[in-house]
């Protein structure tokens, strides 16, 4: 079909991107002594890809700020720039950029295929826009990413009128987009990603689109729809309605992005856990229902207090103080599951440095993230010294203390190197992490912040 590209430029391109989630190694721990100071972390992973993306298809030009400049956020960035959208960049930290909408109607065919990189993000809520489209255009991403379950968004997208070429479940992905109808979607994964795809595939068909999750996930797409003049309701059973107006429109104020509570979590853990220490995290976003992980750690008897809390947008943040204590295992609700589905590599950690048994169920997702987080975890937490039982939606882990002086393996995922950093600060000797350049897909300032608050942490050489 015309402007498909050849299977050998996928797989050329496939191989360039394999190397890139390779490489990179910290060395961690333990911590010198108590840490201390305010930090703001970078700016919210999930809010900065739906900002980037409302902004290109809406009518006017939106100026973002807090954007967070990792290699995720810019990789949906850089889709748009290939489908003929502008983007300003107004700092050269790129977190402030105007954005030259298109419009629902605008984007121009890629002369390329798109490269979603490492992110999971990117690609998914990409598939619900590219359905939209009356054009083909396949995407891409790296070696994590063309293992990642793509199945759960191209059904809902088939569904509703477009074609999807070959199998559909993993990427490379093919998408044909155009008029496309409504449908009412009941997914059967607990998953924001999902929810999202199909609601801006919505956005471009005919009549009322629904969604209907098996537990609530992060709600920041219908957060922020509104602000570009798009209602989306949630009825009494939690089914999430999106009736299209048409057009999206830019709005006249910036769109302004909190900090990401997913990265604030690893200082409040390394805070948590490393005795003395005092840490103020600001402006961190409080959506509920990304909070997980901080009503985790406090059931972990954690101590957090928040201070000015405030209202950016449609979303709330907050300064969160916390101070050191000891942690204690607990049982984790499974409903706080997806609140804090980011954040349980880090809470491993924890877990493996607190006092008691940390039992973790219905969290089988965890194993289709930028890599297999329980297995990733349990292996480099048991080569440093911890106790745990994996099972297929979960662990038991049995606190204590760390050893270290272990090499491990972050296996190319952010999340798995950051979390292993901290719990080196505990560790009675030091922990050589390899592979862990991904970093970069969503906190790329990570080691100069850990070390501002006194975190033993740096890259080798
Ligand atoms: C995200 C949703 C989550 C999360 C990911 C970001 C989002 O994935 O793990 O890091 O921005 O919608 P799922 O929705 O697949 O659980």
């Amino acid at each position: 079909m015309h402007g498909w590209p050849s299977m050998a430029a996928v797989y050329e391109k496939q191989n360039r991107s394999i190397e890139l989630n390779v490489g990179g190694t910290l060395i961690a721990g333990p911590a010198k002594g108590a840490l201390k100071g305010r930090v703001t972390v970078p700016g919210d992973k999930s809010m900065s890809h739906r900002a980037v993306m409302l902004a290109s298809l809406a009518d006017g030009i939106t100026e973002i700020h807090g954007f967070l400049p990792g290699e995720d956020n810019l990789a949906t960035a850089q889709m748009f720039v290939d489908m003929g959208v502008t983007i300003e960049w107004l700092n050269d930290e790129k977190t402030s950029l105007r954005v030259h909408g298109v419009g629902l109607h605008g984007l121009k065919e890629p002369t390329k295929m798109l490269d979603a990189g490492n992110s999971g993000t990117c690609v998914r809520l990409m598939a619900g826009v590219l359905a939209g489209q009356d054009f083909p255009v396949t995407m891409t991403g790296d070696a994590s990413l063309c293992k990642r379950p793509m199945k759960r968004v191209v059904d809902p997208i088939r569904r509703m009128g477009a074609t999807v070429g070959d199998g559909g479940n993993l990427l490379p992905i093919t998408i044909q987009g155009g008029s496309l109808k409504a449908i009412h979607h009941v997914s059967e994964v607990a998953s924001a990603q999902v929810k999202s795809c199909v609601l801006l595939a919505g956005l471009f068909a005919e009549g009322e689109t629904t969604v209907k999750e098996p537990r609530p996930t992060r709600d920041h797409t219908e957060r922020m729809l509104p602000l570009f003049g798009q209602g989306v309701e949630v009825d009494a059973e939690g089914v999430i309605h999106l009736s299209p107006v048409g057009r999206l429109t830019a709005p006249k104020e910036p769109v302004y992005i909190p900090a990401d509570p997913s990265s604030a979590t690893f200082f409040a853990v390394a805070a948590s856990l490393v005795a003395g220490s005092d840490v103020t995290l600001e402006r961190i976003g409080m959506n509920p229902l990304r909070n997980g992980w901080s009503r985790i750690l406090a059931d972990m008897s954690g101590s957090l207090s928040l201070e000015n809390e405030d209202l950016v947008g449609r979303e709330s943040v907050a300064d969160i103080h916390v101070l050191a204590t000891k942690l204690k295992g607990i049982n984790v609700n499974p409903a706080d599951v997806p609140d804090a589905i980011d954040e349980f590599p880090v809470l491993f950690a924890a877990a493996s440095l607190a006092e008691g048994e940390f039992l973790l169920t219905e969290a089988e997702e965890l194993r289709v993230k930028e890599s297999d987080r329980i297995a990733v975890m349990a292996k480099a937490l048991i080569a440093a010294g911890a106790e745990i039982e994996e099972f297929p939606d979960g662990a038991r882990i049995i606190g204590g203390t760390l050893k270290g002086d272990c090499t491990v393996d972050a296996e190319g995922d952010h999340r798995i190197a950051m979390a292993m950093a901290v719990a080196a600060q505990c560790a009675e000797h030091e922990m050589t992490i390899e592979n862990a350049a991904a970093i970069a897909t969503s906190f790329p300032s990570f080691v100069p912040l850990a070390q501002q608050l006194g975190m033993n942490v740096r890259w080798e050489g």
